[in-house]
Order: C-alpha cells, then sequence, then structure tokens
C-alpha cells in the first residue's frame, strides 16, 4: 500500500522536515533511529544537523526516495527496509528515537515499543507526534482505525521508562485542522 503511494515522483509528505520534529532537532544527539521514516524528509533534516540517522521503514519504494533527497542534499542517511512487527533495534544504541505519524496497531506497539526504548542510551530522548481520535471526525487524513491512533493516556502507559517533558493534545474539531499528541520522552538513567 506504501510502496504504491510512494510511487509518484513528488514527495507525499514534502521534503521539508516535520514542524515537531524540527522545533526540537537541534536538542537531540546521535545516532538518531527515525521509524517509519518513509521518503526520508526527517531522516535528512537530522543529518544536515551532523547527526547520523539509521531511517526504518517497510517500503522500499520510500526508501529509495529518502536515498535520493540525502544525495541531492549531500547528506549521509541509513536506510533499512524492515517491518517493524518484527524490527529488533541494537540495545543502548540509540540518542534519540523519532516516531512521527508512525501508526501502528497496539499488537505492533506493544512489542516495539519497550525495545524502542531499550535501544535508547540513558538520557536519551524520544520524539513522537501521532494523530489522535479527534482525527477521526477530520478530513485531513490519518489512520481510520481508533487503534492506530494515539493519546497522551495511551503514551503515559505504553511508556513507563520515559520521563516526560512534552505531552500535550492539540487540535479540535473545526474543520480543516489536524488533531495530534506530542511528546518527548527522556530515558530515565
Ligand atoms: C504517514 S507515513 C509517515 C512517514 C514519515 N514518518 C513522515 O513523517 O514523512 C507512515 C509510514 O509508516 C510506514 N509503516 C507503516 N507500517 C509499517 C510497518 N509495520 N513497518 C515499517 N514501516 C511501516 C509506511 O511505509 C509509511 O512510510
Amino acid at each position: 500500500m506504501w510502496d504504491e503511494r510512494y510511487s509518484v515522483p513528488e514527495y507525499v509528505y514534502g521534503t521539508e522536515p516535520n514542524d515537531f520534529l524540527a522545533a526540537h532537532g537541534t536538542h537531540l544527539t546521535g545516532p538518531v533511529l527515525s521509524i517509519a521514516e518513509g521518503e526520508g524528509r526527517n531522516a535528512v533534516y537530522l543529518a544536515g544537523l551532523g547527526l547520523e540517522v539509521v531511517g526504518v521503514d517497510s517500503s522500499r519504494v520510500g526508501l529509495a526516495k529518502a536515498q535520493a533527497l540525502a544525495a541531492q542534499r549531500g547528506v549521509s542517511i541509513e536506510t533499512r527496509a524492515a517491518d517493524l512487527a518484527s524490527f529488533e533495534p541494537e540495545p543502548g544504541r540509540y540518542g534519540a528515537v523519532v516516531s512521527i505519524f508512525a501508526h501502528l496497531p497496539s499488537v505492533i506497539r506493544n512489542r516495539l515499543y519497550p525495545l524502542l526504548v531499550r535501544s535508547l542510551k540513558p538520557g536519551g530522548l524520544f520524539v513522537l507526534e501521532a494523530y489522535t481520535p479527534a482525527q477521526l471526525a477530520l478530513a485531513t487524513g490519518g489512520p481510520k482505525d481508533e487503534d492506530m491512533l494515539m493519546n497522551s493516556g495511551k503514551i503515559t502507559a505504553e511508556f513507563p521508562g520515559l520521563k516526560p517533558l512534552i505531552l500535550r493534545e492539540l487540535g479540535n474539531l473545526h474543520y480543516g485542522r489536524s488533531a495530534v499528541v506530542q511528546f518527548v520522552g527522556k530515558k530515565i538513567p
């Protein structure tokens, strides 16, 4: 499904980084693991800050576009084609983990999230932005399956090993706006 979506010349999500990530990028240390990286806008931005970046996604088409964007911008990124349902990040390797609109069913999150927290160095940061269930009433995209949508309560429950530095829900039911949850969590040493 994602390979098909990305099989167009343009970048479906653009080539500029996600705003929430860009607001916090300079606080991150590497290496950075970016899950569901897609076409590379966030990985390329982070590499441009001088950070080592590993972008994981199941879409080879998306990752090929990510590498093309990196080449065009003169930066280097590592991309790994993998299904997050079975992905095994290296323990204690990453200064930051980034999850931008990486909507996953709870059955995948329940296995993956503890592994992502384990993959952080002590003091490492987890940056996440995702749609909340309020997005279901809007016509601005996102999964239609509520299980894949996040909110503050799910984040608190699913990241017990992280201290929330930012945890907030934004957006409302005005047509055309998006409803998101934003999270920056720090791995407690
Ligand atoms: C909404 S896009 C977000 C892309 C990127 N994070 C961005 O902000 O531009 C969601 C991405 O999740 C990836 N994805 C969904 N399920 C996945 C899975 N089980 N394993 C790996 N990647 C997955 C898709 O291939 C797609 O690139």
